[in-house]
């Protein structure tokens, strides 16, 4: 029986239908920028999201300068070679075959970050888990990503980016944190799978090894269980 509350079934259908086909996107961006009503939606949609004491703390840079996003872009090489040093084997050389940016392709880029240090809210929520205005702006880019997958839209999440630079060159004041760095544009479709599945990074682990009842369970490793193919 259906709760009076609930969605109808259609409309449930579109939600888990976003969540389930919901990609990161780093290659088949469209070169056509997204209209500034289309790109408000998205960005109305992460600013409904949660937040702890209604803190409101996301705050967005919309990039769509070229000279800005090569400058950027310019910081992901450096950080990605850093980080394919660090692999060794046949890690190494699957780290170098991966693409894992779409800045200059997408033809804008959205930082979203986090006022941490903002008096909205009361502090309410925060004073044993501060960390927890940072979540929340999390929730806001989460949002925004299913709400992109219903438009049509890809988003890709950038992390392998030093944040010192990445305040140096969108002039970020010291107590924002960055929180995000994303690629945003049409595509020419979504991989029906997380590319990292595809390519044989990683698995995708059953939910059934990641739930337990009343206490944390700690005789599966989690991480053992990926190495033998669960
Ligand atoms: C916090 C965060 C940071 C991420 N950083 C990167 C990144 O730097 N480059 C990249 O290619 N993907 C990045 N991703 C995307 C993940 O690789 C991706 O979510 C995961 O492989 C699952 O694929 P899916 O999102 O398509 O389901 C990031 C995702 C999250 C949540």
């Amino acid at each position: 029986m259906k709760d009076r509350n609930a969605f109808s079934q259609q409309e449930r259908d579109a939600v888990y239908r976003a969540i389930s086909t919901r990609r990161d996107v780093r290659r088949g961006f469209l070169p056509k920028p997204l209209p500034d009503d289309l790109l408000n939606r998205l960005l109305n949609a992460a600013h409904s999201a949660p937040s702890v004491g209604f803190m409101q703390p996301s705050r967005f840079i919309i990039i769509r300068d070229l000279a800005v996003r090569q400058t950027v872009h310019g910081a992901f090489l450096q950080a990605n070679n850093q980080a394919l040093a660090t692999y060794t084997g046949d890690r190494h050389e699957q780290y170098a075959s991966l693409k894992l940016e779409g800045i200059l392709e997408s033809p804008q880029n959205l930082c979203v970050l986090s006022d941490a240090q903002s008096q909205r809210g009361h502090r309410l929520g925060r004073q044993t888990m501060p960390e927890t205005a940072i979540y929340s702006t999390v929730c806001a880019i989460q949002n925004l990503w299913l709400a992109a997958r219903a438009e049509g839209v890809g988003v890709g999440w950038v992390s392998i980016l030093d944040p010192a630079r990445l305040r140096k060159i969108l002039h970020i004041p010291e107590e924002i944190v960055p929180v995000a760095y994303l690629c945003l544009g049409y595509v020419d479709g979504f991989s029906p799978e997380p590319e990292l599945e595809l390519t044989g990074w990683e698995k995708r682990i059953p939910l059934e090894v990641v739930v337990s009842h009343d206490m944390y369970c700690e005789h599966r490793s989690i991480d053992n269980a990926a190495d033998k193919d669960v």
